[in-house]
This record gives structure tokens, sequence and C-alpha cells, in this order.
């Protein structure tokens, strides 16, 4: 079979280091996007300088990975290599700069997003998404409603990457490689993010019975709030672990594994008696395939666990509405 094409629009820093990644394991070909930076009357292409240099990385570490980098404009010009793409990942987007509030943050994300899925149905009609532009949940919520894809097909980053800062936290306190940690965290992502304490467990043994209750909801606190505390120490929001997530959400559609990873889909009632969660985003477990989610997988949760999902849902919810109201602008 013909080597799989990734696509990735945006990139910045989650971007550059999931094309990094996929280039260093060499299980897909790469096509980086991203727009122009001008400095005074200079114009540069930092898309393209970024895959060169990938490209003679690649060179260096006898991998066969193939790697381009392409200029776009924001009004959508130049995305004509992006035909037949298996997987397209968004990351582009403005983060939150000083005087705007979430909604102008999501109301310009939003801009960018439709002229980047116009070009997507237009070139790679048949591609999977992966969206990992924040506020996640909104932005895969907008990407399903603008692409027209199916629901198995557009798929938000946010679970995989909260699961995996609750088991660095996890493995760091009971001294235990986060390999044989299981532990998934579900909901919105956001500080209201539901983390599974009944199933998860270490080397199948449950987490409730390894850790104390207070020490445990220390070790979800930081969980919660596991984007702010990077953002607090560098100045910008984090890249590694975001890019790491993307990557192993890209592995599992590209060789087809089945992994169970949790994400953010649409749910049009699907386990409702698990989810109760018709026309919106949030995160569950899902099992990824060749064909995008090809299951969603229900978990039940505990009384308490219940509650948390409940509100977490709640606060997607209300930001569905205020994003609906600028989609409805849009058509
Ligand atoms: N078309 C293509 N690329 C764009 C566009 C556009 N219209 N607008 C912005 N970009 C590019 C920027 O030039 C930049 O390179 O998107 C990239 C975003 O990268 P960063 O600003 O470095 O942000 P990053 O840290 O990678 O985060 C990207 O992921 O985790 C989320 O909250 C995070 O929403 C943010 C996204």
């Amino acid at each position: 079979a013909m080597r799989k094409v990734v696509s990735i629009v945006g990139a910045g820093n989650v971007g550059e280091h999931v094309a990094s990644l996929i280039a260093t394991k060499g299980f897909a070909d790469i096509r980086l996007f991203d727009i122009p930076r001008k400095d005074g009357d200079k114009v540069f292409e930092p898309v393209k300088g970024k895959a060169l240099d990938m490209k003679q990385m690649v060179a260096a570490m006898d991998v066969d990975t193939k790697i381009d980098g392409f200029t776009v404009t924001p009004e959508g010009e130049g995305y004509e290599p992006m035909v037949d793409s298996d997987i397209v990942v968004i990351t582009a987007g403005f983060p939150r700069r000083p005087g705007m509030s979430r909604e102008d943050l999501l109301e310009a994300n939003i801009r960018i997003l439709s002229t980047i899925i116009a070009r997507v149905r237009q070139y790679a009609p048949n591609s999977i998404l992966i969206i990992v532009t924040n506020p996640v949940d909104i932005m895969t919520y907008a990407a399903f409603k603008l692409s027209g894809f199916p629901a198995s097909r557009v798929i938000g980053m946010a679970g995989v990457l909260d699961s995996a800062r609750f088991k660095t936290f996890i493995a760091e306190e009971l001294r235990v490689s986060p390999k044989d940690i299981h532990a998934y965290v579900i909901g919105g992502h956001g500080d209201e993010m539901v983390p599974l304490i009944s199933i998860s467990n270490v080397g199948g043994i449950p987490l409730k019975d390894l850790i104390p209750k207070d020490k445990l909801s220390e070790l979800i606190e930081r969980t919660r709030f596991g984007g702010g505390e990077i953002v607090n120490l560098m100045g910008t929001s984090a890249y590694y672990a975001p890019a790491a997530a993307v990557v192993d959400m890209v592995e599992a559609l590209v060789t087809n594994s089945r992994r169970i990873l949790p994400c953010s889909v649409y749910l049009d009632g699907e386990a409702g008696e698990y989810y109760g969660v018709k026309g919106f985003c949030v995160g569950v477990p899902v099992k990824l395939g060749a064909n995008g989610v090809e299951e969603i997988i229900k978990v039940p949760m505990l009384e308490e666990e219940r509650q948390m999902w409940n509100r977490s849902v709640e606060s997607v919810k209300r930001s569905i509405e205020i994003a609906e109201v600028m989609l409805g602008e849009k058509s």
C-alpha cells in the first residue's frame, strides 16, 4: 500500500512537533501548511524552512519520511498540495492575547477554521480531521458542522493529553512506569474535565486502592490545571505532550490499531444511557481505526463521576450555544 499522507495546517509549536515526531517514527509522509511571517518589510516562510530542516533531520537519522512545507494565505490560497491527504491535523489559530475575551478568540479561530475546512473539503474530502486548536471541543464541533464529514472523521485532541498528564503525576507518586498505568480523562477539555477514577488502574490494581483519597484529589487538581502550570512556567502553552498526544491518535488511525483513546467527538445520543449527550462534541473513550472513530466506548460511571460529567458537559454545551450563533452568521 502507498504510504499514508498526513497534512498539518499550522506549523507552530504543536504542529512542528507533530511533524517531527511522525518523521522520527517514519510511519507517514508529511505536508506542512502555514502562513508567512512578516518582520518589517522582510517576509519569511518559516513553514518551508522547518520542512527543509526536518528533511535533513531524517536524512541524518536514516529514516524514510517525506516532508514538505507550503506557504498558504489566510484567505485560503496555496492548499493544492493537500490533495488526497489521509489525515489533516489542524492546529492553526491565534493564542489568547491580553485584552482578548474567550469569545473574541473563539470568533477569530472559527474564522480561520472555516477557510481551512473549505480547502479540506476541496482537496481531501475523504480525510480524517484531527482538531487541536482551542477551545478544542468547540472547534471540533465547528469543524464537524463546516465540513459536513461524518462524525467518525472529525476528532478533537484533548483526552489523550489530559490522560498523559494524569499518568505522569500518578507515575511519579507511585514510582512506577507510566506504561503500566491506565487512566482515562474524559469530558470537556477545561477545568471541569473528568478523571475516571473507578476504571483507572496501575498494573490492573484499582487506582483508589493505591493512592489515598487526599493525595488523589491533589493529583486530579494538578491534572486539571496541567496546561496552566506549564503556561505559567514557559509563558506560552505546552507543545511536547500535546504533539505526542496527536501522534498517538494519528498512529492509531494510520496503522488501524483499534486503540482505545479518549477523544472529543460529536455525539448524537450514542451510548445515551452512559453519556446523555446529543448534538455537540465532548471527550469520551473511542476506538480508533483506519476509518476514524469505529466505536464509542461505554464507560459506567460512579455517582460522583457522573455529577462531574454532567457539570463538564453543561459547560461545553453553553460554549457551543455561543459558537452556534457565530456559525449561523457564517452560512
Ligand atoms: N492558516 C494557516 N496557519 C495559520 C493561520 C491560518 N489562517 N493562522 C495562524 N496560523 C498558524 C500560525 O502562523 C502558527 O504557526 O497557526 C500556528 C499556531 O501555532 P502557535 O501559535 O505556535 O500555537 P501552538 O502552541 O502550536 O498551539 C496551537 O493548539 O493546543 C492548542 O491552544 C493551542 O489553539 C492552540 C493550538
